[in-house]
């Protein structure tokens, strides 16, 4: 291969071209449809400019990881205590995930077996809830364990349970769905109010969740976001938290990269401010689909409840993804991956900076962390209309509701703009610029469609000039900074 070579339009003879070579010849062997699926997919994502903020490019180490026979493995129970024979392969990949974790992120204790961050976030709820309700109780009827219970006191325990109070971030103030909304099972749990960002300033007011917090009392206080542009003072969070007896929740599923490379940190580092800390590995973090939870500051007696995530929520732990996570936090210890994590928020700043200088509203105005919250009403389109737009364009991003939004959940007046897969391509400040002039030259070219009763929230308009000059320009970025280089041609 000499240096001008692509290297996706050459066959690779490093072993992750061989190793995926050869396993889509053993996955054609039985379902080709499915090995044609998985090429398909790579070529997609080796296709388009990838700008979903909860989304990134796992190595081919942790990806590989995955593929493994551990899969096969039932392992209920924790290191050491299981309900199965045969699990010390898997006690040696989950101990060393988690004292990896808590390496990473500076907590005094890891649990790496929730399947996804909403498995987490349930983990962590019936964590604080046995911590706060069910041990006291069983301790007040002089009994160890729920089984002991008569029938009465069962139900009686059971209603104290599904009585219990939180406050979260507003949906359309960032929040997400699994911090005590009604769709969710947490917000058929607890009973929950939010907290909103400032009118004005569109950014978090602390007066305002202490306010709510002193008259709502909740058992616990989460925070965290999926589309809050700006860092969160968790000390703060924290304060208030105490001032009310609450439990602070963070929930870190976004930016917990942005921690594991030291980017958050004194108060913005959820393990020294929150009680306890929930996250997914497979965003910013760059690891493989997953969830896991830790405890922090004063959280340590929780760490006997969120061991029992089995039975409590889960069932047996997916130890190949346990394993990929050990891999994913052996990456994350590495010197260059604070690099990488900076790198992601000043790729942001540039992205904000670029859009904001071709006209485009910011919320909040700019951002400081992996993400950017353009609101579309700027360019007259609703964010469905933008999202399509854009990915017609060679462009990936999802709408987003921006606060107070008149367009809704459904059709929305914003994109979300995330910065960790363009930065694990390579991709820096100038590329930033190029990106943000992408993404002005589509919207400023869309337009809504004529629906019958006026202009549509869904369809737009725009010349195939545009999408084809866009494809083209987003392409050569693309073919400047490929994706899975070592992979090669598939
Ligand atoms: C803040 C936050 N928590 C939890 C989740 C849920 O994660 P998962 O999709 O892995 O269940 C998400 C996912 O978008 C998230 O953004």
């Amino acid at each position: 291969m000499t240096d001008s070579a692509n290297p996706l339009e050459i066959e690779q003879d490093t072993p992750e071209a061989q190793s995926y070579r050869s396993a889509l010849e053993v996955i054609s062997g039985v379902e080709p449809r499915i090995a044609d699926a998985i090429r398909s997919e790579i070529n997609d994502q080796r296709n388009y400019l990838k700008l979903i903020a909860s989304e990134n490019y796992a190595s081919p180490a942790v990806l590989l990881t995955m593929g493994t026979w551990f899969s096969d493995k039932y392992a209920e129970g924790t290191v050491g205590h299981r309900f199965y024979a045969g699990c010390q392969n898997v006690d040696t990949v989950e101990q060393l995930a988690s004292d990896l974790a808590c390496e990473v992120f500076g907590a005094p204790y890891a649990y790496v077996q929730p399947h996804s961050g909403i498995d987490a976030n349930l983990v962590a709820f019936w964590a604080m809830l046995a911590a706060k309700v069910e041990t006291p109780f069983l301790a007040e009827q002089g009994e160890k364990h729920v089984n002991g219970l008569s029938e009465t006191d069962w139900d009686t325990l059971r209603n104290k349970l599904g009585n219990q109070r939180m406050i979260g971030m507003a949906l359309d103030a960032g929040g997400h769905l699994t911090h005590g909304f009604r769709p969710n099972i947490s917000g058929k749990m607890f009973a929950q109010r939010s907290y909103g960002v400032d009118d004005t300033t569109e950014m978090l007011d602390y007066d305002n969740v202490r306010a709510l917090a002193k008259e709502f009392k909740p058992m616990v206080l989460t925070a965290g976001y999926s589309a809050y542009p700006r860092k969160v003072n968790f000390a703060k969070m924290r304060e208030i938290a105490d001032e009310v007896g609450a439990y602070l929740m963070i929930d870190m599923a976004h930016f917990a990269g942005l921690v594991a490379g030291g980017v958050f940190t004194g108060d913005y580092d959820p393990i020294a401010n929150g009680h306890i800390v929930t996250t997914t590995t497979h965003k910013s973090l760059r690891g493989p689909r997953g969830g896991m939870v830790m405890t922090g500051r004063d959280g340590g007696d929780l760490a006997e409840y969120i061991d029992k995530g089995c039975p409590m929520v889960l069932g047996g732990p997916m130890a190949h993804v346990m394993a990929a996570k050990a891999v994913a936090f052996a990456e994350a210890k590495l010197p260059t991956f604070a690099g990488y994590a900076q790198r992601i928020v000043d790729n942001a700043a540039a992205l904000g900076e670029g859009l904001k200088k071709r006209g485009a509203r910011l919320v909040t105005d700019g951002t400081d962390n992996h993400l950017v919250l353009v609101d579309v009403t700027s360019f007259g389109v609703t964010g469905r209309q933008a999202e399509s737009a854009l990915n017609d364009s060679g462009v990936i991003v999802n709408r987003n509701s921006i606060p107070g939004d008149p367009n809704g959940a459904w059709y929305t007046s914003g994109v979300r703009l995330g910065t960790p897969a363009l930065t694990t391509l390579g991709m820096g400040a100038a590329d930033m610029d190029e990106v943000a002039d992408i993404i002005c030259d589509v919207l400023s070219h869309a337009e809504p469609a004529q629906a019958k009763n006026g202009p549509s929230k869904a369809k737009y308009l725009m010349g195939d000039d545009v999408s084809d000059r866009c494809r083209q320009r987003s392409a050569e970025l693309l073919t400047a900074n490929p994706l899975y280089p070592t992979v090669g041609k598939i």
